[in-house]
């Protein structure tokens, strides 16, 4: 289950709905997938890709994307320093950025047009649609693992587009994890 942090605001969300509501005015679509039949995170791409079809199908429908593929991303992954670099900078696409985490966790922070930064942790099981022109930037959590569904309209338009802002170095790529929840009644959490 996703944890968001508003760090500016010391506020953390982790109920899937409070986060969904919270994410959708920016148009930041999150959601949770169950597979149609049970699969393993390590099983083919092609396992993966027939388990969650029928999602990935309305997806497609409703967003116009045309191609789906699985991405394994693991500490040893050659380049995988350079890979993180293009990413962890704020940036925006021509495209919509769909993840849905199959393995391992990541953070994408979002910086929506209006109202503070976002961070929101992503962990198998999470799907985030995040719209084209969004500034964002993404950081892979200590395990350096993530294995997920991505959709394209255009691949090539996936090519990220950095704006230079430096907002980026201002938040720490923190992961709480899923051992982390709040207590009830701590003020400064909801
Ligand atoms: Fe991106």
């Amino acid at each position: 289950m996703a944890v968001l942090r508003i760090p500016e605001h010391n506020r953390t969300l982790t109920d899937r709905r409070a986060i969904a509501d919270y994410l959708a005015p920016m148009g930041i679509e999150y959601r949770r997938w169950e597979p149609a039949h049970t699969v393993s995170a390590e099983a083919s791409s092609e396992e993966i890709l027939a388990a969650y079809r029928a999602e990935i199908d309305r997806l497609k429908e409703r967003g116009g994307y045309v191609t789906a593929d699985v991405i394994d991303v693991r500490p040893d992954t050659p380049g995988l320093d350079a890979m993180l670099a293009r990413f962890n900078k704020e940036h925006w696409h021509d495209e919509d950025e769909i993840r849905f985490i199959i393995a391992g966790r990541g953070v994408f922070h979002i910086r929506p047009a209006e109202g503070p930064v976002v961070a929101i942790e992503t962990e198998a099981g999470d799907l985030i649609r995040v719209p084209r022109d969004t500034r964002h930037w993404f950081d892979l959590c200590a395990e350096r693992r993530i294995r997920a569904i991505r959709l394209f309209q255009d691949p090539a338009g996936w090519t990220p587009h950095y704006t230079r802002s430096g907002v980026d170095r201002d938040f720490q790529p923190l992961c709480l994890g899923p051992a982390y929840l709040p207590r009830a009644g701590a003020p400064t959490r909801s």
